[in-house]
């Protein structure tokens, strides 16, 4: 079978998705090819915070419909250390906006719903995914689906195919420069069906980070930082929930319900960036370019923001033949990356417990944060960040 669209899409996570989404309301085609099946993209447990940027384009694509009822809006996250009362981080207060818990699985179910709504071509389960002619005016991708090598011929083809896939491999390694930073711990997560606590706190303790987050009125989602080496047997329930509470410290402790977990993973953290963003006709955008650790969120609010940044592109390339977004997209996108990847750097690197750390390096984390809570600037640079750098013009 061969087929022919305006943009062919790798990878239906939320930038894939999204990105079809968008391309559609502006009157451009597209037809996205993923690996998994739907049910598997469904079923992955990711982070759920949202930047107000973030809402506001959602609503504006007309996807906030359900994000609107059961999302969470909060006024800024918490900290909490030290045994001492909790900092909140005024994000309101000093930026003006909210940010608001909401799943990505969520986020993606309601693409997936819009996509079934707009009868969208998304091919599942598409195995051998191949790129072809990137730098020639007519790129393909080719891939196999049940039992049978199709190919689709446009004008552009688009990686959304995360960290894993295999578009941002076709540029060639004299072109792409990379970035990494690896941590040398992970994130040990659990769903539990108990209520959350009304903030996100963000917990720094001698015996490492934590983190309390939510879902909905009745789903929670904590973390502890972990060895790498740790699986997720090592962490039975009656192993995580003394941990979490002495990590979270006694005045959030005392707010926390537990219960049995029903979901449980460990996942690594990691910095990546690759530049530039742009190879040809060729356009990466979300994890298929840049990986930040969870710490602070950033990672689908950066998938967001390429893809707003990408649909504009196109918008004006197929509208007016005016090609200077998609021209600039690789450097607008790049510095928003930039700030994230900073910012949850710093973030991770101020809140865990690295393995080498000196007893120095634990209070120089402790004088950081005690600084933080007496400084309005410090607070505010804070908020600032987690509230999401804007989008550029
Ligand atoms: N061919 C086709 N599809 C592929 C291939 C391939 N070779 N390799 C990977 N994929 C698919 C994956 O199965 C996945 O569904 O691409 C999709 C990529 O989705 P994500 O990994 O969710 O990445 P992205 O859409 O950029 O979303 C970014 O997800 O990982 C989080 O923190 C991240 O929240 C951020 C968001
Ligand atoms: C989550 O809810 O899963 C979550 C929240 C905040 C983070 C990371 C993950 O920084």
């Amino acid at each position: 079978m061969s087929l022919a669209t305006d943009v062919v899409i790798i990878g239906a996570g939320p930038a894939g998705t999204l990105l079809s989404h968008a391309l559609h309301q502006a009157g451009i085609a597209s037809v996205v090819v993923e690996r998994a099946s739907r049910d598997h993209v469904l079923g992955r447990v990711r982070a759920g915070v949202l930047e107000w940027g973030t809402v506001e384009y959602l609503r504006r694509l007309g996807l906030g419909e359900r994000m609107d009822r059961e999302g969470h809006v909060h006024g800024g996250p918490a900290i909490a250390w030290g045994g001492r009362d909790v900092l909140t981080i005024d994000i309101h207060k000093y930026v003006g906006s909210n940010f608001m818990s909401y799943g990505q699985t969520m986020i993606q179910e309601d693409l997936y719903l819009a996509a079934d709504r707009r009868g969208a071509e998304i091919f599942f389960e598409a195995s051998d995914v191949e790129l072809h002619d990137v730098t020639s005016a007519r790129p393909s991708v080719t891939f196999s689906r049940d039992g049978e090598r199709q190919r689709v011929e446009a004008d552009f083809v688009v990686g959304c195919d995360g960290f894993h896939g295999v578009s941002r491999l076709t540029v060639p390694a004299s072109v792409l420069r990379t970035y990494e930073k690896e941590y040398p711990f992970g994130w040990l997560g659990i769903l539990s069906e108990t209520p959350p606590l009304e903030d996100v706190v963000y917990a720094h303790h001698e015996r490492g980070f934590a983190l309390a987050s939510r879902r909905n009125p009745m789903l929670s989602r904590y973390y502890v930082q972990c060895p790498l080496t740790d699986s997720v047997d090592d962490w039975p329930d009656d192993r995580f929930w003394p941990e979490l509470l002495t990590r979270l410290g006694p005045s959030v402790a005392a707010g926390v319900v537990t219960g049995p977990s029903i979901e449980k993973s460990i996942a690594p953290l990691r910095s990546f960036v690759a530049e530039p963003m742009r190879y040809g006709n060729l356009f990466l955008a979300g994890d298929a370019a840049h990986i930040v650790p969870p710490t602070g969120a950033k990672g689908l609010n950066l998938a967001v923001s390429d893809v707003y940044y990408l649909a504009r592109g196109f918008a004006a390339h197929y509208a007016d033949g005016d090609d200077h977004y998609l021209d600039g997209y690789s450097d607008m996108a790049l510095r928003r990356v930039w700030g994230a990847v900073r910012f949850s750097w710093w973030l991770t690197t101020l809140l865990h417990r690295f393995p080498d750390q000196t007893d120095f390096d634990l209070r120089a984390q402790e004088a950081e944060l005690d600084y933080l809570a007496s400084s309005p600037n410090a607070q505010a640079a804070m908020a600032e960040q987690y509230a999401g750098l804007p989008f550029e013009d």
